[in-house]
């Protein structure tokens, strides 16, 4: 009996000597590596160069030419004529309901009033705190308010003609960017 119990003792204060020991006070270091297959990952992370390709980024783009699944490519370019042309061929196809005003506002406010402000005159936070430089149009006079539904949706999707607004398209799905075009034009329009 009172060999099991000192093999017990022996085992115990072994156990606990590893386990004391194998502790590490320096963060950066992994401490012993006894399944390096676990430790390291076979394939080149993301971010790491990569011998494989010529020009060494592991991360390449997609080919060009693809299309993500459930997008469309947009036809149109950010120019002058793109965005006219966008005017005439573009429709709203969303008929406008209090749903499709509720929701516009919503993504109107996440993504345009911080610069537009939420009466739409231009009078969003990052502009006013000049953190912005440059006065975001006024969404509820006519110059915009007289644009095709179409025209609005292209500079939502590409951005401004200068640049100064940028490209919406990645961020919101295109039903959305057609909710916010008829908030614009339904709701904001009409508190001008
Ligand atoms: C980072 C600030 C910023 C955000 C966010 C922003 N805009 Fe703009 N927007 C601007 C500025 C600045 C201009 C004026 C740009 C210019 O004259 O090139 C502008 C111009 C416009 C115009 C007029 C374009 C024209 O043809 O003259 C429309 C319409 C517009 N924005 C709608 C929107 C809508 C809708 C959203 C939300 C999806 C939005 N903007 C988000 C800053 C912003």
């Amino acid at each position: 009996m009172k060999l099991k119990r000192y093999i017990f003792n022996l085992l115990a204060a072994a156990g606990l000597l590893i386990m004391i020991t194998s502790c590490d006070h320096d963060r950066n270091h992994p401490g012993w590596v006894y399944m390096p297959d676990m430790m390291y990952s076979v394939p080149y992370d993301a971010y790491s160069p990569n011998p494989v390709f010529s020009d060494s980024i592991t991360m390449q783009p997609p080919v060009k030419g693809t299309i993500a699944r459930g997008r469309k490519p947009y036809p149109f370019e950010r120019t002058f004529q793109g965005q006219q042309q966008a005017g005439k061929e573009l429709e709203n196809q969303l008929e406008v309901s209090e749903d499709i005003l509720r929701e516009g506002k919503r993504q109107y406010d996440i993504f345009c009033a911080i610069c537009h402000g939420e009466q739409g005159k231009g009078e969003g936070h990052l502009y006013t705190s000049k953190l912005f430089p440059a006065k975001p149009t006024s969404l509820v006079d006519d110059y915009v308010q007289n644009k095709p539904d179409g025209e609005i949706y292209h500079v939502i999707t590409l951005g401004s003609l200068s640049g100064l607004m940028g490209a919406h398209g990645p961020q919101i799905k295109p039903e959305d960017r057609w909710k916010i075009v008829h908030y614009v034009k339904h709701e904001l329009g009409k508190s001008n």
